[in-house]
């Protein structure tokens, strides 16, 4: 007789795509189960959800800590989380225990850059609020300075982090007639010349810059990178946009910078927390453009990142090769 091949489980943390979801049902190895919600899972449902598993799908919003992996136990042989960062994962008790890591960087970078560029130019050229006085009743007649703002045209551009993401919108941005392309982070980059980028101390990129971008990961240098001394370097005219993580960023700082014209404007695609709650101080600036995390938001794009987490994590319960693993 023969005897049934025993299952893996398998926690998927949230509805996803259902691209994704045919990969795993597929699969006839595993035992998939869901947190059958668009809302994430709370930490107790996480930490029971996770038992036993032999493989986690994850969100950028779920915490995986030592607590997450002791809950679920020696099985765990693979995490694939749904997005390109993973600051959401403690990565050295990851790696400790032999767990295999996927991403999906590569397949969101054209979808980031756009609304990267997308948010740029909204917050330089005032768009919320210019829609917000045709709606009100502002908009009186044409006037010479009203809702005035800075453009792209001879300007100089610093991005913070010129990776897959930054380099996309150095891309985009330069056929906008810019006319110096900066660049920050650890080490100089050889794809940097097709965009004639200077890679310059970020101290020289703060001060110079007409628009700075932040595209850079999540690490403990990052964080809190742009704060009080990092604003004051900046132009008073300058815009500061952030599509890479909220903690980057020193919110408190920012506020003092945008509310007492130290710097100009500022596009937020990524906050802390996430949600920012509604009656948060920066909501209420009119030079502020805070948006929900979408940068990723297409909905080939997600279909895309989902069929990609699904592989990651069927290679890794395989013991195959994973089409996007985080080598670390
Ligand atoms: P990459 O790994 O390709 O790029 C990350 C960049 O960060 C690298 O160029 C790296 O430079 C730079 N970096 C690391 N440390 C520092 C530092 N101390 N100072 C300056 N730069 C630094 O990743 P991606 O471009 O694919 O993604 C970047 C980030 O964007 C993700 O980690 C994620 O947080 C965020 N993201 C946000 C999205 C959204 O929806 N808003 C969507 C997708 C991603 P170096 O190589 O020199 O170290
Ligand atoms: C990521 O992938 O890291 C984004 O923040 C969401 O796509």
């Amino acid at each position: 007789m023969q005897t049934a091949a025993k299952l893996m489980k398998v926690f998927v943390t949230r509805r996803i795509p259902q691209e994704g979801m045919k990969i795993l049902s597929a699969a006839a190895e595993c035992e998939v189960s869901l947190w059958d919600s668009d809302e994430p899972v709370s930490r107790a449902e996480l930490l029971k959800g996770v038992q036993g598993a032999h493989g986690l799908l994850c969100l950028l919003s779920d915490k995986i800590d030592a607590e997450v992996l002791d809950a679920a136990g020696p099985n765990l042989k693979v995490i694939s989380t749904l997005s390109v960062g993973f600051d959401h994962m403690a990565i050295d008790e990851i790696k400790k225990r032999g767990i295999r890591v996927g991403y999906t960087p590569d397949v969101l970078t054209d979808a980031t850059a756009e609304l990267t560029v997308a948010l740029l130019l909204a917050t330089a050229r005032r768009l919320p609020e210019g829609v917000e006085e045709v709606k009100n009743g502002g908009w009186s007649s044409w006037k010479p300075l009203w809702l005035c703002g800075y453009g792209l045209s001879g300007s100089t551009v610093g991005i913070i982090g010129l990776g897959r993401i930054g380099m996309a919108i150095a891309q985009r941005l330069m056929p906008f007639g810019v006319k110096r392309l900066l660049y920050s982070g650890r080490t100089a980059k050889a794809h940097a010349a097709e965009v004639n980028g200077e890679f310059v101390p970020l101290d020289t990129l703060v001060s110079e810059s007409d628009f700075i971008v932040v595209s850079c990961s999540l690490t403990p240098e990052t964080q809190g990178l742009c704060d009080k001394a990092f604003f004051s370097k900046m132009k008073n005219t300058a815009v500061f946009i952030n599509s890479s993580r909220g903690a980057v960023v020193n919110q408190e700082d920012l506020y003092e910078a945008l509310s007492g014209g130290q710097i100009a404007a500022a596009g937020l695609d990524v906050t802390t927390p996430e949600p920012l709650p509604t009656n948060h101080p920066l909501l209420k600036l009119k030079n502020c453009v805070v948006l929900p995390h979408i940068g990723s938001a297409t909905y080939s794009t997600r279909g895309v990142m989902s069929a990609l987490a699904a592989r990651n994590l069927l290679g890794g319960l395989r013991g195959t090769e994973m089409p996007s693993e985080l080598n670390f």
